[in-house]
């Protein structure tokens, strides 16, 4: 009887085994890589179903298993140092279901209070501040050690340095604010077309790049890209207020970017009242949330009701279902893009997804194709990745093996009919057909005329078709020798529009030289790449002598960068191109304000004086440069502004008066850098 026994449980042991191994892995990519392969939905079912195997089978405890647990972001090579928690750092009981909300709710005390807050999808970082500095900012790592990264979280301009002295209120020896670091939506999108243009890998979510950015080693790129933050949680001695809500609102009197969407709510109907208007109104948000977070508030009563294992039972996140729908496969496209990567496009069953129909979405490649065994007519979800391009991330049911699956990619160009070529270590097939297929001709032009290249105005994608289809534009060279007659002719537009066209084309020739580099379009090089490059060779002539070994000493130049730059200045055709240009007036050599990065303080020379409350001035020193701004000593005609704090230097302030520069106050400087960074 006891064999019969065990060898009904025998599967439900492997499967134990199985599912330990699958979280862990997963743990991985998500905490570590910053790529999961499965969604939150899905690991959520699956930790639920081995925690409840696990509660059967007391005899495979395991204090190892991810049930016991968080998910570890800390990598070895990370660089950063690795700091104990003061008081480790948990992860939130979670549901999908508003009935175990209502339960949990139920079970609470009768006259307590319960804080909502919206749950911010990015990742939880704890600022410690030490005799009101801000000394340590750790990653929540395996919730006991974690990555210090001060450094790229004093990027973000909405963190105060220090604690400032408020009447009333005692500065704390040791406090704690604990948040989550986020990248905006319209950072996350810029980011991602910066990364399509430099054909890096997309990040999937916001929280993805969030993570990846902090995770850099280099301050500038992470100030650039304009992270955010909203801090939720207040630990240390001594502190003030004895409800969650109190504390959030001293925190916010500190100077704490605190959420104005907090709400004390009284009982379960305000609960879901809560929850009911975010799961429409999240979607106006800045930055992107996957839930509500519940609080009791009172703080005894928190302490009272104490943990569970792995998380307190204060606290539950209820979290809004994944936006994805099921539809048909209608069929399968390919779509050649600017540098002739060939992209699958499922053509589906038109679907509503998050306020928007869905027809198209993208299938990456051949082998995600493969790998979720997919074919015409198959039933298959789709999702907003990152709620930008839709994507298809698997199929109602998987029931074809691998003998009985085919399916073949394309071996010509939709377009033009090349061969197609897969390069060795890539995922993506190409058309090599550079110079003649069309998308690829008009990618390249809209590429050249893009707002971040020349900057064109009037040259639109269909302008740009009805230019090529009359045999007008064939190459970038010849938008340089396009006359106003070419142009007004062309049906819809005038002579109106010629000249706007005509005048964009003109002012483009004063462009600087690292856009320049930008809009020629060479693979991989993207905006930022570009500017280094432009910055350690200021002229095509001095790029077109550069070497391999040059290139690849540039910062974040890689060797296949480089040969990519090395190839395409000594292919014939592209010669040529570059003498047109050069020929056209459009400018080849830098100027000497080309070197700083493109940010809220692009060629801005800043004067500090006086003293400060915010920052110190060292401070604002890492913070105009972080932003690309310069910063001087002395004020000249050339000074932008004046960072001017209280008692400002008498000499510095009659210069500025006589100048006419302008001075700007701690905040004001603030205010400029934030939103022009971030929001
Ligand atoms: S409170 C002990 N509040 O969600 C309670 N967490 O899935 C500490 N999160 O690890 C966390 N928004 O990174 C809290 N308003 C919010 C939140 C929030 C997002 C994150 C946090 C946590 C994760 C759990």
């Amino acid at each position: 009887m006891e064999d019969l026994f065990s060898e009904i449980e025998a599967p439900e042991r492997e499967e134990i085994i199985a599912l330990r191994k699958e979280l862990e892995e997963q743990n991985y990519r998500y905490y570590v890589l910053n790529a999961p392969t499965m969604s939150d939905r899905e690991f959520d079912q699956k930790m639920r179903r081995l925690q409840d195997l696990e509660k059967y089978h007391p005899e495979m405890d395991d204090p190892k298993s991810p049930t016991k647990h968080v998910g570890s972001d800390l990598s070895k090579k990370s660089g950063f140092l690795q700091i104990t928690h003061k008081y480790p750092m948990l992860s939130l009981a979670n549901t999908y279901s508003r009935e175990e909300v209502e339960d949990w709710v139920k079970k609470l005390p009768q006259d307590v209070e319960i804080v909502c807050e919206l749950k911010f999808d990015g990742l939880s970082i704890s600022l410690w501040y030490e005799d009101g500095l801000l000394t340590h900012a750790v990653t929540r790592g395996d919730g006991v050690k974690g990555d210090d990264v001060l450094n790229n979280i004093k990027t973000i301009p909405s963190i105060p340095w220090t604690l400032p002295q408020i009447a009333g209120m005692e500065s704390p020896r040791f406090l704690e604010m604990r948040g989550e670091v986020l990248l905006p939506w319209k950072n996350f999108e810029r980011l991602n077309q910066e990364r399509e243009m430099d054909e890096e890998p997309l990040f999937a979510n916001p929280r993805n790049a969030a993570s990846g950015t902090l995770k850099l080693q280099d301050a500038k790129e992470v100030a650039r890209r304009g992270l955010d933050t909203y801090l939720y949680y207040m630990l240390g001695d001594n502190l003030p207020a004895d409800t969650h809500y109190d504390r959030l609102q001293s925190a916010r009197r500190w100077g704490f970017p605190i959420s104005e969407h907090v709400e004390v709510c009284h009982s379960v109907d305000e609960v879901m009242a809560y929850i009911n208007t975010w799961d429409t109104k999240r979607k106006d948000l800045p930055v992107a949330t996957d839930g509500i977070v519940l609080k009791v508030n009172n703080l005894q009563q928190q302490q009272a009701l104490g943990y569970t294992a792995k998380t307190p039972r204060w606290p539950i996140a209820y979290k809004f279902p994944a936006e994805k729908q099921l539809t048909l496969l209608r069929s399968i496209t390919y779509q050649v893009g600017r540098t002739g990567v060939i992209t699958p496009v499922a053509n589906l069953d038109p679907v509503q997804l998050s306020g928007t129909v869905v027809q198209r979405a993208t299938l990456h490649n051949e082998d995600f194709i493969r790998s979720l065994h997919i074919q015409e007519g198959d039933r298959v979800w789709v999702e907003k990745g990152g709620e930008i391009i839709p994507k298809i991330t698997g199929k109602e049911e998987d029931n074809i093996d691998e003998n009985n699956y085919s399916y073949t990619f394309p071996t010509v160009c939709p377009e033009c009919g090349a061969t197609l070529v897969r390069v060795e270590g890539e995922a993506a097939w190409r058309c090599p057909n550079e110079t003649n297929c069309p998308p690829q001709i008009k990618g390249k032009l809209e590429h050249f005329v893009s707002r971040k290249a020349m900057n064109i105005d009037g040259l639109g994608t269909e302008t740009i078709d009805l230019l090529y289809s009359q045999h007008l534009l064939h190459d970038i060279a010849d938008i340089y020798n396009l006359k106003a007659t070419d142009i007004a002719r062309q049906e819809r537009l005038g002579e109106k529009s010629a000249q706007n066209i005509l005048d964009g084309i003109e002012r483009s020739k004063q462009v600087p030289w690292a856009r320049v580099l930008f809009a020629l379009g060479i693979k991989m090089v993207g905006e930022t790449t570009a500017k280094k490059i432009a910055r350690r060779f200021p002229s095509i002539n001095a790029l077109q002598q550069a070497d391999r070994e040059q290139l690849t000493a540039i910062e974040d130049v890689g060797e296949q960068i480089a040969d990519n730059v090395v190839a395409w200045l000594h292919e014939p055709a592209n010669l040529a191109l570059v003498e047109r240009l050069a020929e056209a007036g459009l400018t080849m050599t830098a100027e000497e304000n080309d070197n700083v990065m493109g940010n809220a303080l692009e060629g801005k020379t800043i004067v500090i004086s006086g003293t400060f409350t915010q920052h110190s001035r060292d401070e604002y020193k890492t913070l105009i440069e972080a932003y690309g701004g310069k910063n001087s000593g002395s004020v000249s005609s050339k000074t932008s502004f004046i960072l001017a704090g209280e008692n400002m230097g008498p000499e510095k302030r009659k210069k500025a008066e006589t100048l006419g520069v302008a001075l700007l106050t701690e905040d004001e400087f603030l205010q400029l850098i934030n939103t022009n960074t971030t929001k």
